[in-house]
């Protein structure tokens, strides 16, 4: 399973690619407008920055909601790296945005994804990457994770080559469910990430190895 960072902080994004394990990175309008950044160009030059961080990809959102619109964003955001993905909303105009950046193959990623006949729609138009959305769907009082076990079995019987990656993650918890529900893709914010790293017995154990190693070398 692949990780990607759930932001447009460059530190934050930094911090993650330190581990060793960042695969990706994923942004919205809501992340950019969180780091303060507006305006078309500086838009872009943010993006850019974000590539020449990481060597994976990058998801950039387009704002337009119409169709020709979205090809002329689209095609702007590829411009700018090799890894840009073009993330297009699951919208009426944007299945036929993502059928014809397929044909021009530029990778998108099909975003605000809630279920799965959604899910099969944006296979059927070529997706690189579907986005099911666990947290906000828990958060509307249903089970965010049966999504992505849902659009796993659909996936797997119809040989669909879309990648399910699962977004609006909010914990650790959250991460390893995703892998077990067959997520190829999990993006989160820095924390969920880094939650993976903790467990008390893991902090005792290291305690206790070190003491009775000063303890022999006396
Ligand atoms: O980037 C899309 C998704 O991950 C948003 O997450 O936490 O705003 O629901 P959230």
């Amino acid at each position: 399973m692949k990780f990607f960072i759930d932001t447009a902080n460059l530190q934050q994004i930094a911090e993650a690619k330190d581990l060793g394990i960042l695969d990706g990175v994923t942004t919205n309008p809501s992340l950019m407008a969180k780091e303060g950044i507006t305006g078309k160009s500086e838009i872009y030059k943010h993006y850019k920055k974000i590539c020449d961080l990481v060597e994976g990809d990058v998801s950039a959102e387009v704002i337009s909601t119409d169709y020709e619109g979205m090809i002329r964003e689209g095609k702007e955001l590829a411009m700018i790296s090799e890894n840009i993905v073009v993330k297009v909303p699951m919208i009426k105009d944007g299945v036929k945005a993502l059928v014809e950046f397929t044909k021009l193959d530029i990778k998108t990623n099909c975003t605000l994804v809630f279920s799965a006949g959604q899910a099969i729609l944006a296979a059927k138009a070529g997706a690189t990457y579907v986005s099911p959305f666990i947290g906000r769907i828990d958060d509307s009082g249903w089970n965010g994770m049966q999504l992505i076990s849902d659009i796993y079995d659909i996936y797997s019987l119809q040989g669909y080559d879309t990648e399910i990656l699962a977004a609006s993650i909010r914990s650790g918890l959250h991460i390893v469910d995703a892998a077990k529900a067959g997520a190829d893709v999990v993006t989160c914010p820095l924390d969920a990430i880094m939650s993976l790293l903790k467990h008390p017995l893991t902090d005792i154990g290291l305690e206790k190895f070190l003491a009775d190693h000063a303890k022999a070398a006396k």
